[in-house]
């Protein structure tokens, strides 16, 4: 039987948004696309959910006010709450809060690694849950690769191989260059350190692939022998999640899929 399951990102609800923050994003309908994820992905029947983080509109550019913030983590909660198959999370450098960039209200509803978290998600498949923002991300919204994330992925990556499991690396902001990067011009959204996380996955074949969000924009790419899935948003075009399989024999097929208002449940878009 091939596992199944979702990844969905950067849904960034706002309890109270006065504007919508720019096109693509659409802050001012965050309920609608909040309340609009749950039957479509319940619908999917997958074995289990991933959350790609930035959840919420705190951190910086958003200028949230605290007790808006806090209602946001309710709402959210509760809604997603719905959801049928079990949620994991990585926590998003817009899930802190405005003022101070700490994350201790939104961790005691939402469960976020302290650093490296390793689940077993279904038989052979694990995931490594990783929290890139131990500096306050008010600071740096991209997070940080550290020495110790790097060791904790290594010891789990050879765990992970002695037993025959496949390991998921799972991330917030992207790991791999974009196209745009040409000469003296760097594109914002990479880790800090984002060269050590791809040579560490590269050198551990136990980690198939690497999920991350933050960027809002959807693309896959093999490097090496490992996949990088970036996904898109679901505040703003183009609104996707993606729903994945992971066959017996390797091979691992990644389709796209639109939350529909209309339906009630999901539509696959190719
Ligand atoms: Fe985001
Ligand atoms: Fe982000």
């Amino acid at each position: 039987m091939p596992i199944r399951f979702v990844f969905v990102t950067d849904s960034h609800y706002h309890a109270d948004a006065p504007k919508d923050f720019g096109a693509p994003k659409m802050l001012t309908r965050s309920r609608e696309v909040l309340e609009v994820m749950v039957p479509a992905i319940n619908a999917l029947e997958p074995g289990f959910i991933l959350h790609g983080g930035d959840l919420l509109c705190g951190g910086t550019s958003f200028e949230i006010p605290r007790e808006i913030y806090l209602r946001s983590i309710e709402e959210v909660a509760e809604v997603l709450a719905e959801l049928k198959a079990p949620i994991y999370y990585v926590p998003g450098n817009h899930d802190c809060d405005a003022q101070q960039g700490s994350f201790e209200e939104f961790a005691k509803r939402f469960p976020i690694p302290e650093t490296l978290e390793v689940v077993e998600v279904a038989p052979q498949l694990r995931l490594a849950l990783a929290n890139v923002y131990q500096q306050n991300p008010l600071e740096d919204s991209a997070g940080t690769w550290t020495d110790e994330l790097d060791q904790a992925l290594r010891t789990a990556a050879e765990e992970a191989y002695k037993e025959r499991c496949a390991l998921l690396l799972v991330i917030h902001p992207w790991v791999f260059p974009s196209h745009e990067e040409q000469g003296g011009f760097k594109p914002g959204g990479f880790v800090n350190n984002a060269e050590r996380v791809l040579e560490t996955v590269a050198e551990n074949s136990a980690i198939v692939a690497v999920f991350t969000g933050h960027k809002h924009v959807n693309r896959i790419r093999m490097y090496r022998d490992f996949l990088v899935v970036d996904t898109a948003c679901l505040i703003g075009y183009p609104m996707g999640f993606r729903e994945v399989w992971f066959e017996e024999d390797g091979y691992r097929s990644v389709t796209t899929v639109r939350p529909s208002r209309s339906t009630r449940g999901a539509e696959p878009e190719g």
